[in-house]
C-alpha cells in the first residue's frame, strides 16, 4: 500500500478512536445516586443478586472491590463445568470418573467464603465444555462408546463425586444452587442431541436428576437450566413435571433462566415466560442475565441513545420480575448477571452489562436498581 493511503487509514482510525471516548456520556457515580447498592435493591424483594466470577476478575483489586460491594452470590464462569473438574489419569486409574477441581476452581471458592459470598454450582450434565473420554471405553480419547450401563455408572460418580469433594474441600455450605443440566431442550420442544442421550436413551435427564437428589444435601436446590427459555416455557414446563420418584416426590427444586437476552427482545414475551414456568410451583432464578445491544446477528456500537435503550429494557425486565415477587407470583431466591462489565463480559461485543469497561455505571444498572430517572428516559416519561 502507498504511503498516503496507510497515512489516511491511521487518521481514519485516530479520528474513530476519538469520536468512541469523546461520545462517552459519564452518569453520576452510584454514590451521588443512591445510598444503596445491588444487593440492597434486591433484599427487598427477597432475592440474593450474583455475578459469574473467574481468577481474572477475582484477583485484580478494582473488580474484586466491586463485587464485594454490590453482589453476595456467584457462578464460576467456567471453572466447574465438567471439561474442568474431570480428572482422566485418575479416572483411568480408578476405573470411574474421579472429580478433582483445579487450582482456580478452589481459589475462587476460597475468595467467595471470605467475601462472604454464596454460591450456584454450574454445571454437571451438558452437552458442551465436556471431554469426549468421559464416554468412551476405558476412558480413551478414542475407541468405542461404553453402554447405557456403564455410562448410568459413570453419570452417578460424576455427580456423587462433586457432592463429595466439596465436602471434602470444607466448601459445600457455601453452595444454596447446583445447575444439575445445562441446555438439553430445542427451541421447537425436541431434546437436544447429546453423548448422554445417545448411550443412555431419553431417560438420561430423568437419571441426572434421581443422581443429584440422592447425592446433593437438603440445603442445595437442583436446577433445569436453558437459554431462549421465554420460546421453550411450554416444553421446559411439561419436562419438569415427568421428574418425579416412585413416591411422586419431585427431584427437582427449580428452574433456571440464562435470560442471554437482547434490547431487540420483547420484555412482555420474556415476562410471559416466567408466568409460564411459574405455573409449574418451582422456584425460578434468573441464572446468567445479560442484554446485548441490538440483536444476535447485529450487535449496535455503545452510543447514548443505544445505551438508553438497555438501561429502560433492564427497568421494565426487573419491574416485572420485582413485581411478580413481591406479590408472590413467582419464588425467586436470586438473580445472577453473567458479569458485572463490559469489558470482562463473553459477549463484549454487544456491551451486555450494567458497567462498562472503566466499571462505570451504566443506565442499565440504573434500570435493575429501578432508579428511573438515570435509566436512560426522558425527563417527561
Ligand atoms: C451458556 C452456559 C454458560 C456459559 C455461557 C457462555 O450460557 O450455561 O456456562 O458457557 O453459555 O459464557
Amino acid at each position: 500500500m502507498k504511503r498516503k493511503g496507510i497515512i489516511s487509514i491511521l487518521f481514519i482510525f485516530l479520528v474513530v478512536l476519538a469520536g468512541c471516548s469523546a461520545g462517552k456520556v459519564k452518569l453520576p457515580a452510584q454514590s451521588e445516586v443512591t445510598d444503596k447498592v445491588l444487593k440492597d435493591v434486591f433484599a427487598e424483594h427477597g432475592m440474593k443478586v450474583g455475578t459469574c466470577i473467574s481468577a481474572n476478575v477475582t484477583q485484580k483489586e478494582a473488580t474484586s472491590n466491586l463485587m464485594v460491594a454490590q453482589f453476595n452470590s456467584c457462578t464460576m464462569e467456567n471453572a466447574m463445568k465438567p471439561d474442568y473438574i474431570l480428572d482422566q489419569a485418575q479416572s483411568k486409574a480408578a476405573g470411574k470418573p474421579v472429580v478433582k477441581f483445579n487450582k482456580e476452581a478452589i481459589s475462587l471458592m476460597g475468595w467467595a467464603k471470605k467475601n462472604g459470598f454464596s454460591m450456584r454450582g454450574h454445571t454437571m450434565i451438558w452437552h458442551s465444555q465436556t471431554p469426549d473420554w468421559i464416554f468412551r471405553k476405558d476412558f480413551a480419547i478414542n475407541g468405542d462408546y461404553v453402554d447405557r450401563e456403564e455410562m448410568l455408572a459413570r453419570m452417578e460418580a460424576l455427580i456423587s463425586g462433586v457432592f463429595e469433594e466439596l465436602k471434602t474441600l470444607g466448601y459445600i455450605d457455601l453452595f444454596y444452587a447446583y445447575d444439575v443440566v445445562n441446555e438439553a431442550w430445542m427451541e421447537d420442544g425436541s431434546m437436544r442431541a447429546s453423548n448422554w442421550r445417545t448411550i443412555i436413551g431419553d431417560d438420561y435427564l430423568w437419571y441426572a436428576f434421581y443422581y443429584a437428589d440422592k447425592y446433593a444435601p437438603e440445603s442445595i436446590d437442583l436446577y433445569y437450566n436453558d437459554y431462549n427459555e421465554q420460546y421453550k416455557a411450554d416444553c421446559i414446563a411439561e419436562f419438569v413435571k415427568t421428574l418425579k420418584d416412585d413416591d411422586g416426590r419431585s427431584l427437582i427444586d427449580g428452574i433456571g433462566l440464562q435470560a442471554h437476552l437482547f434490547t431487540a427482545d420483547d420484555v412482555t414475551t420474556y415476562l410471559e415466560g416466567v408466568d409460564i414456568l411459574a405455573e409449574t410451583g418451582l422456584k425460578l432464578e434468573l441464572t446468567e442475565v445479560d442484554v446485548g445491544l441490538g440483536k444476535y446477528q447485529g450487535a449496535l456500537v455503545n452510543t447514548d441513545t443505544n445505551l438508553k435503550t438497555q438501561g429502560r429494557y433492564c427497568y421494565e425486565l426487573f419491574q416485572g420480575l420485582f413485581e411478580r415477587a413481591d406479590a408472590g407470583k413467582i419464588r425467586m431466591d436470586a438473580v445472577t448477571f453473567w458479569g458485572f462489565s463490559d469489558g470482562f463480559s463473553w459477549r463484549r461485543e454487544y456491551s451486555p452489562q450494567l458497567y462498562d469497561s472503566d466499571l462505570d455505571p451504566k443506565y442499565a444498572l440504573y434500570g435493575v436498581m429501578q432508579i428511573k430517572e438515570h435509566a436512560g428516559y426522558d425527563p417527561a416519561e
